[in-house]
C-alpha cells in the first residue's frame, strides 16, 4: 500500500474513535489524543470491535484489520504526538475554548503545511479560526455517527479559509470513501441545524405527552422512513452535545432553537444517552435498549 498522509485526532470520544478508524483502516497513520487514558482504551476497544465485526461480514480480512490497528497509536497529549502529520482534526468536546486552544496548540507544534480541522456539530470556523496564525488552513469537517456507516463529510469553509485548504479536505474525504459538500459557514451548517429542530420538537412532543418515546420513533421511522427515530438519534448523539448545539443555535439563528427545558433536565440529571447508558432510554452493559425503561417526563 502507497504511504499515506499522516493524520492526528484530538478527542478520543465517540466521534474522535470513528474518525481516527475510518482514516486507519484507509492506510494513514493515526495517532488519537485525549487526556483521560480510560477514553484512549475505550477508543482502542470500540475499533477494534469495528473491525472485528467487519471481518466477520467479510468486508475486509483479517490481515487488513490488523493492519489497521497497527497504524493506530495514542497519546496522552498533542505535544506527545509526532511531529509529522498533513491533518489533525479536532474532535472534542463541543466548546470554543477547548477548540480554540486546540488550534491554538497544533500551530505551534505543525508545520505550516498541516490542515487543522475542525469536527464541531454547530461552532463557527472562523471564530475558532480566529486564534491561529493562519486561518487560511483552519477548516470543518463534519463527520457523522458512527462515522464507519455513515457517507457524509460537511466540509465547511469559514472566513479565511482557502481554497487549496477546502481541496485537501475534499481529497482526504473521497479517500476514506466518504461523499463531502461543501457548506458556506452557517450557525449549524446544513445538517445540524436540521437535526437539532427535528430533536428538540420531539422533545417538546414527549414532555407535553403527545405520545410515547417509542412511539414518536416510531412514527418518523415508519411514516418518513428515517432509519432511526429523533429520541434513538439523540440519544446516540449524547444529549449534552445536543444541548450545547442547540444552545448556540438558539443564541445565533434565534427563538425556534430554544432548546426544550426536558433536555436540559436529561443533561442535569447525567442522562446523556447511550455513552453514560441512559438517556431518553435505558441500556444494559452490552449497549442493548432495556424494554420498557426511560426517562418518564411526568
Ligand atoms: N456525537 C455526535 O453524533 C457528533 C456528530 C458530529 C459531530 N460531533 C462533534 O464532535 C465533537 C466531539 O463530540 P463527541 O460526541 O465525540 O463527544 P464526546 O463527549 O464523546 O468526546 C469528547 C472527547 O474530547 C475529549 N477532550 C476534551 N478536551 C480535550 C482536549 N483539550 N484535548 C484532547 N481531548 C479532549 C474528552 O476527554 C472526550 O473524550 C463535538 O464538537 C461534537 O459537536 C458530534
Amino acid at each position: 500500500m502507497e504511504t499515506k498522509d499522516c493524520v492526528v485526532v484530538v478527542g478520543a470520544g465517540l466521534m474522535g474513535t470513528g474518525i481516527a478508524h475510518a482514516f486507519a483502516s484507509s492506510g494513514h497513520p493515526v495517532t488519537l489524543v485525549d487526556t483521560p487514558s480510560q477514553a484512549l482504551a475505550r477508543a482502542r476497544q470500540t475499533i477494534e470491535k469495528i473491525l472485528a465485526d467487519g471481518v466477520r461480514l467479510g468486508k475486509s480480512t483479517q490481515d487488513d484489520a490488523s493492519a489497521a490497528l497497527e497504524r493506530l497509536h495514542s497519546a496522552s497529549a498533542l505535544d506527545a504526538a509526532p511531529g509529522q502529520a498533513a491533518l489533525v482534526i479536532e474532535t472534542a468536546t463541543e466548546k470554543m475554548d477547548i477548540k480554540q486552544a486546540i488550534v491554538r496548540e497544533a500551530e505551534s507544534l505543525f508545520g505550516e503545511e498541516t490542515v487543522i480541522a475542525t469536527n464541531t456539530s454547530a461552532l463557527s470556523i472562523t471564530e475558532i479560526a480566529s486564534v491561529a496564525r493562519l486561518p487560511a488552513r483552519v477548516i470543518g469537517m463534519h463527520f457523522f455517527n458512527p462515522v464507519h456507516k455513515m457517507k457524509l463529510v460537511e466540509i465547511v469553509r469559514g472566513l479565511e479559509t482557502s481554497a487549496p485548504t477546502v481541496h485537501k479536505a475534499q481529497q482526504w474525504s473521497q479517500g476514506i470513501g466518504k461523499t463531502s459538500i461543501e457548506v458556506n459557514e452557517a450557525p449549524g451548517f446544513t445538517t445540524s441545524r436540521i437535526s437539532a429542530l427535528l430533536g428538540n420538537e420531539a422533545m417538546y412532543m414527549l414532555a407535553e405527552g403527545v405520545a410515547s418515546a417509542e412511539d414518536i420513533d416510531t412514527s418518523l421511522r415508519m411514516a418518513f422512513n428515517h432509519p432511526m427515530g429523533p429520541l434513538e438519534l439523540g440519544d446516540m448523539t449524547g444529549w449534552d452535545t445536543r444541548l450545547s448545539v442547540l444552545q448556540y443555535l438558539h443564541q445565533t439563528l434565534g427563538e425556534k432553537f430554544r432548546p426544550c427545558p426536558l433536555i436540559v433536565k436529561l443533561v442535569k440529571s447525567g442522562r446523556h444517552g447511550r455513552k453514560t447508558g441512559r438517556g431518553v432510554y435505558e441500556y444494559d452493559d452490552k449497549g442493548a435498549r432495556i424494554p420498557n425503561s426511560g426517562v418518564r417526563p411526568f
